[in-house]
């Protein structure tokens, strides 16, 4: 089966671009990694991509007069990959709508929190601030407005009397990296599709009839 090409945009750490690359290291695995590009020549996640012998690029914004000139050379670079579907990795600009159509339905996003809650910046300290008990990740197709679009998957992360931004972050940030492989394997295997603005995940156990005995029992922060 042919693997399902993808290209990843950063802007720095790439931890979760070295999730996807751990999980695309496996041939079994229905996609693989054509091309990772970043806006930041100082990115870390670079130099994972040139330990992977993964294609990697540096697409500066600042070498651009406007947003549509920097957006149309990454389309470039992506398409001359083959690139069929882009997951953003901790990629910290934000792209116009003429981008975000151009790879409708095939442009994907994580968010650290359970969005729609917290969308934007400094999510962790925002979910502490609120007193909210269970925080996480979402993986979601990518729309205009920022941080929305059809969620393809959540992981739910309660938030500890001890928590401080920094390790609450730690926590989710491992969440992510399950998370993301997850949601690119749906998807690659045509599991995950957008049909009506939700996605519809086929084949999976939890599109059974779920009776109440078969239910998940509800998760308690602080437990019973
Ligand atoms: C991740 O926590 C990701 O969810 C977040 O940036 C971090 C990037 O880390 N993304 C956003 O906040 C986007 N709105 P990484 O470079 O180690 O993957």
């Amino acid at each position: 089966m042919a693997r399902l090409k993808v290209g990843v945009l950063i802007s720095g750490r790439g931890s979760n671009l070295q999730a996807l690359i751990d999980a695309c290291a496996d041939p079994d695995f229905p996609a693989e990694i054509a091309l990772v590009l970043s806006n930041k020549a100082d990115a870390y996640g670079l130099e994972r991509a040139r330990r992977a012998g993964i294609p990697a690029a540096v697409v500066s914004h600042r070498d651009y007069a406007d947003k549509p000139g920097f957006e149309a050379a990454m389309d470039e670079a992506l398409n001359a990959a083959g690139v069929e579907l882009v997951c953003l990795a901790g990629f910290m600009r934000l792209l116009t709508s003429g981008f975000v159509e151009r790879w409708h339905d095939k442009l994907i996003n994580i968010h650290p929190s359970l969005l729609p809650a917290f969308k934007g910046l400094d999510t962790h300290a925002r979910a502490i601030e609120a007193s909210v008990r269970f925080t996480g990740c979402t993986v979601h197709f990518v729309r205009p407005a920022m941080d929305e679009g059809p969620i393809v998957l959540q992981a739910v992360v309660p938030i500890l009397e001890s928590d401080d931004s920094h390790s609450l972050a730690d926590r989710v940030l491992v969440a992510e990296h399950r998370s993301y492989p997850l949601a690119l394997k749906l998807i690659a295997e045509g599991r995950a599709r957008v049909e009506g603005e939700r996605v519809a995940i086929s084949g999976s156990p939890t599109t059974a009839s779920t009776t109440p005995s078969t239910a998940p029992e509800p998760l308690l922060n602080p437990p019973a």
